[in-house]
């Protein structure tokens, strides 16, 4: 893994898979950007350090990304929804939208 100051951005950095990936990228050295709309994920599975930026957001908000995108060298994109049931009931709302 690359070492140095580089900042990565963490997409649901604030969830399971995400929280653990920011832990990682910490102790590799990196400067992490998490961006969650702690949906599904908590601020306390944040690691709590200088390192780590929180921004509260969703992955949606183009013109938030873009920003983010602008500061960062790289993205792990974790955020998602992780339940089926959640998942198929917005399906239904885009194929059945009335
Ligand atoms: N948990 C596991 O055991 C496991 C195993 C293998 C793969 N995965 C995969 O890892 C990924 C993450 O899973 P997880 O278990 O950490 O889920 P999680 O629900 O804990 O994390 C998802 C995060 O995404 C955030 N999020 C959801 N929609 C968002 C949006 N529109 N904008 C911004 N943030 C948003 C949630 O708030 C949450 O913090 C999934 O793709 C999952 O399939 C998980």
């Amino acid at each position: 893994m690359l070492k140095g100051r580089k900042m990565i951005l963490v997409t649901g950095g604030a969830g399971f898979i995400g929280s653990h990936t920011v832990e990682l990228l910490l102790k590799e050295g990196f400067e992490v950007v998490i961006l969650d709309n702690l949906r599904t994920g908590t601020i306390d599975n944040i690691p709590k350090s200088t390192k780590v930026k929180f921004i509260k957001g969703d992955i949606r908000d183009e013109e938030l990304v873009k920003r983010i995108m602008r500061e960062v060298e790289g993205v792990i994109h974790l955020a998602t929804i992780v339940s089926v049931d959640e998942f198929n009931y917005y399906q239904k709302l885009l194929i059945f939208p009335y």
